[in-house]
């Protein structure tokens, strides 16, 4: 008699089978979600059952009651936020990560999620134009990244005025000095608090009409500062994709021995394409970078990556000794030394395969391919009548705008977009710039062709259309 399949196998097999079907469906499935709260609450919840379920019929319901609640985020006519999709490579590397059950904590624990995270480091930054000396933390996301850039950060210029804040706190420390641009992330803001510097007590240094650092004013600012400083620069503006001037920014800060950190979340992709390096030209002087794979390099959710140019401040804002824990001997990378987190997943495995799937080339085409789709759009809207654009579209990012004939701009811009989410076509959400309402386009999806830009265009001239007060 043939023996019952494994339950694991089977349960991943009802899970291939759901995904499947989903990914089958996602270019052509609307993109926004078709159920709200209450009823995903009524269809998911319910009392816990008294005893267990298959494990594969648990799957198979679990993919049939999400359904209309998931967003067609990982498809090629989602442009909200900055949010990639999945590369098929990327994607299965994950689904092994999760079979594998790794803990990329200790090269004890798991030698492959270890060397992995090597290898992959090393494609990263020779392929970012980062020195082949920074050390690499794979992180949650662009968040955690910036924080635990910014724990090196404080380290190091603690360090340098003679305080070791790993043993000794803040209290009582020498006070850091924090510059930031006025068009920071707010990601940025957060990081601060949590690592104690307060993000009520920054120098502000203020922005052009893009969204860059003015690198004069920044040098105003640095001669005010006393005691340690970190100054924090960004690579591609969340609305309009603009990067701040960093050589100059490096030159500045470092004439005062200052750290500057990098917020490149899904900027400092494009030095991946030699026709758009020049944007973060000075990266290589950077004393610690963050960015995302799971925006740009389109590596499932959550991945995301902080270099940093000094190991010794990274290794003392994040390695722990205990008895019982079982250092790796020298060659063996210990990941949790890099990252905030001490247990976890082994996110190294799908960056591998992306890089590796992709090569050199097809990461610099990714990024170039996004950034033509989002010039097709900035010029089918912009020559477009009673449609705005508002920002240069020197990247990824296209800002809109609807004027109103009757004045009232915002409203009209806010009634478009809803018309947009509520058609199903694509995807894309709002802001406000510069005290206006606007749409923001982001272009981050590996599958976007142009026919679905095209699309794209003729939906929000349709709803324009519509709209008009
Ligand atoms: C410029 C910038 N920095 C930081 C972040 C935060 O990244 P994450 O959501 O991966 O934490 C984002 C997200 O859009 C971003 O655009």
């Amino acid at each position: 008699m043939p023996s019952e399949p494994d339950p694991t196998v089977r349960a991943l097999e009802a899970a291939s089978a759901a995904a499947a079907q989903f990914l089958r469906g996602l270019p052509e499935r609307p993109v926004g979600p078709l159920m709200g709260a209450d009823e995903l609450r009524a269809r998911l919840g319910g009392p816990l059952p008294d005893g267990p379920g298959d494990p594969a019929e648990v799957v198979a319901q679990l993919a049939k009651l999400a359904d209309d609640g998931l967003v067609a985020s990982a498809g090629p006519r989602y442009f909200g936020f900055v949010v990639g999709g999945s590369l098929p490579a990327a994607l299965a590397a994950d689904w092994l990560a999760s079979a594998w059950d790794q803990n990329a904590g200790l090269f004890a624990l798991g030698p492959a999620a270890a060397m992995v995270e090597e290898v992959a480091a090393g494609w990263l930054t020779d392929l970012l134009g980062l020195p082949p000396t920074v050390t690499t933390g794979f992180v949650t996301g662009g968040q955690m990244a910036t924080f635990a850039g910014l724990a090196a950060a404080r380290h190091h210029v603690l360090a340098g005025a003679g305080w070791e804040v790993e043993r000794d706190g803040l209290i009582g420390a020498p006070p850091v000095e924090v510059v930031v641009g006025a068009e920071r992330h707010v990601t940025v803001d957060a990081a601060l608090r949590l690592l104690g510097l307060g993000s009520g007590r920054l120098r502000v240094v203020p922005a052009d009409g893009q969204g860059r650092m003015d690198a004069a004013a920044l040098g105003e600012a640095l001669a005010a500062c006393r005691g340690p400083v970190i100054v924090c620069a960004q690579a591609g503006n969340v609305n309009t994709g603009a990067f701040d001037p960093l050589a100059a920014i490096c030159d500045a800060a470092h004439a005062q021995r200052a750290w500057v950190h990098v917020d490149g979340a899904f900027g400092l992709w494009a030095a991946a394409s030699p026709a758009l390096r020049h944007l973060v030209a000075g990266i290589e002087r950077a004393d610690s970078v963050a960015t995302d794979a799971h925006k740009w390099l389109n590596v499932p959710y959550d991945s995301g990556l902080v270099f940093v140019a000094h190991p010794e401040a990274h290794l003392a804002a994040f390695s722990t000794v205990a008895g019982y824990l079982t250092p790796g001997a020298t060659g063996e990378r210990d990941p949790d030394a890099y990252t905030p987190e001490f247990s976890r997943r082994a996110r190294g495995f799908p960056v591998w395969a992306a890089l590796r799937s992709l090569g050199r080339a097809g990461v610099a085409a990714l990024v170039e391919r996004c950034c033509g789709h989002a010039r097709r759009f900035a010029d089918a809207l912009g020559t477009a009548d009673g449609v705005e654009v508002l920002n240069e579209v020197v990247l990824n990012q296209v800002l809109v705008r609807f004027p109103d004939p009757g004045g009232d701009h915002d409203g009209r811009t806010r009634e478009v977009i809803r018309r947009v989410q509520a058609g199903g076509t694509l995807w894309l959400s709002g802001t406000t710039w510069h005290g206006m309402a606007a749409m923001r386009i982001s272009v981050s999806n590996w599958s976007t062709t142009e026919a679905d830009v095209d699309r794209s265009v003729a939906a929000i001239l349709a709803a324009a259309g519509g709209a008009t007060r």
